[in-house]
């Protein structure tokens, strides 16, 4: 298994899936990331619709407004959320903003399993929750929040640009940038390895020419003779 920030790099929202198998070994340990991810209070009020059936895949593309290329994957997974459970310990916040930070959580948790086992996955937030549900007999007070395509990818898209973090980081205040967060935190192993690789520049390229003058000489010695 690779650096965590690697797999988080390198994973992409897969399009198009191969018509291949998923193991249950496989999505069972997908479904585990989920399982274990951060919720509110420890509420984990979320469930997870796996379909692995064919014909229930077609209908679930259906209703995410026809994305069909979804019901090649080798399973779905439908995030369901309990908000009432949130409600009743958080109240409004709980119901409405801490239930979708839950599922947003196992969701990543999933996606990133998933990718670490060599598979791709789709993020789908575009459906119609009310087919999805029909479909899944899902009750009125639980609502699907997002679906996960997963399955092997037929190809992988180039990554998209993402901001850089001088673009998406403030310190201490909205808008307030620092233009060196090492120099200000006085982050010595940053600096001192800035100063080597600095070194190791002037180093090359004064050896560089030492090379370089001597070769010179040493052709000019050769035509003389
Ligand atoms: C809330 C949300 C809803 C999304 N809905 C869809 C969707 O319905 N269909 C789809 O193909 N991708 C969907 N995506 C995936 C994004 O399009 C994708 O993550 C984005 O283009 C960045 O690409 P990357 O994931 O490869 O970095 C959704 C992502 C999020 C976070």
């Amino acid at each position: 298994m690779g650096d965590i920030l690697d797999l988080i790099k390198e994973r992409r929202n897969i399009k198009q899936f191969l018509p291949k198998f998923v193991s249950w070994e496989i999505i069972s340990k997908v479904l585990d990331a989920g399982r274990h991810a951060p919720s509110s209070g420890n509420l984990q009020n979320w469930k997870f619709i796996v379909i692995i059936e064919s014909e229930i895949k077609q209908k679930v593309a259906q209703a995410a407004y026809e994305q069909y290329e979804i019901a090649l994957a080798g399973a779905l997974i439908i995030i369901c959320a309990e908000p009432e459970k949130a409600e009743r310990y958080y109240g409004l916040r709980g119901e409405r903003l801490y239930t979708i930070q839950n599922c947003a959580a196992a969701m990543q948790n999933m996606l990133i399993e998933a990718h670490s086992l060599g598979l791709g996955t789709r993020w789908i937030g575009g459906f119609d929750e009310e087919e999805i549900k029909a479909i899944c007999s899902i009750p009125e007070e639980v609502r699907p929040q997002a679906i996960i395509a997963l399955g092997y990818p037929k190809e992988i898209p180039p990554k998209p640009p993402k901001y850089p973090l001088e673009t998406v980081v403030y310190f201490h205040r909205w808008r307030n940038k620092l233009r060196d967060p090492a120099k200000y935190m006085n982050d010595i192993a940053v600096i001192l390895a800035r100063k080597a690789e600095k070194a190791k520049e002037v180093f090359q390229k004064s050896s560089q020419f030492v090379v370089d003058t001597a070769k010179e000489k040493v052709n000019q010695i050769r035509k003389k003779e």
